[in-house]
């Protein structure tokens, strides 16, 4: 059970106090009766809300998809300017799960769903995650070879990598792992440097290539269950 009010704000109709009014001024109805009241309890399992006659959802979790804008840190608030405040919903506790650089673009997924963020970011799952990489120099066939086959720099090693060209500066690199500055370091061990990167695909969740910088959606039912799916 949940305050008619809470469940009203979570499932993105208005901030609390907006929906206060909302429900003071008659828009609200629960299984089809007008709710006057913001602290009535609702069963989310059972009871049917309606505002201005139109059903509403309640979901515990959300899950956005975000395309990530160069500029943006892969943090929750208090970070400035970080990918949180480009979500304009009524939310709170979202958190972005992984980080992507401040110049890297692309794919983020945004939820509070912890046990989802953590099953997608535990090692030892290998989730794959792809990258449009655009790189300074050319990389050659032994350079390949060594992506594919694994890279120690620095005393860091670097698990093996999908390599797919597009073009001499160009391609797509898909890593299992998440460590810190994984696609740039990868390529600087080779001579070449990252000159743009973007995520495109974390596991099966694909960018959506509708979605501009800073555009974002929620996740629709099937991306989620594909996402979940072990
Ligand atoms: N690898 C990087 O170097 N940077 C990112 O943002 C993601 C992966």
């Amino acid at each position: 059970m949940i305050r008619l009010d809470k469940y009203l704000a979570e499932a993105g109709v208005g901030t609390r106090s907006q929906v206060k009014k909302a429900i003071r001024d008659g828009h609200v109805k629960i299984n089809g009766e007008i709710a006057k009241h913001a602290d009535i309890k609702v069963d989310e399992d059972h009871d049917i809300v309606q505002f201005d006659d139109e059903e509403v959802w309640f979901s515990e979790f959300v899950y956005i998809m975000l395309n990530k804008p160069q500029g943006y840190i892969s943090a929750s608030r208090g970070w400035d300017p970080n990918v949180i405040d480009l979500i304009a919903e009524p939310f709170r506790n979202l958190f972005p799960v992984g980080r992507l650089d401040k110049d890297t673009e692309g794919l983020l997924l945004i939820t509070n769903d912890g046990q989802l963020a953590h099953e997608l970011l535990s090692p030892k799952k290998q989730i794959e995650k792809e990258y449009y990489t655009e790189i300074s120099v050319p990389l050659n066939d032994e350079d390949i070879g060594k992506i594919r086959n694994g890279i120690t720099w620095h005393e860091e090693t670097y698990r093996p990598a999908e390599y797919k060209k597009i073009s001499d500066y160009s391609c797509t690199l898909t890593v299992t792992e998440g460590k810190y500055h994984e696609i740039k370091r990868m390529i600087q061990a080779l001579g070449s440097e990252v000159t743009y990167l973007k995520r495109i695909r974390m596991k099966n969740l694909v960018l959506d290539e509708a979605l501009k910088p800073g555009e974002y959606r929620f996740l629709s039912e099937e991306e989620l269950n594909d996402l979940k799916a072990v």
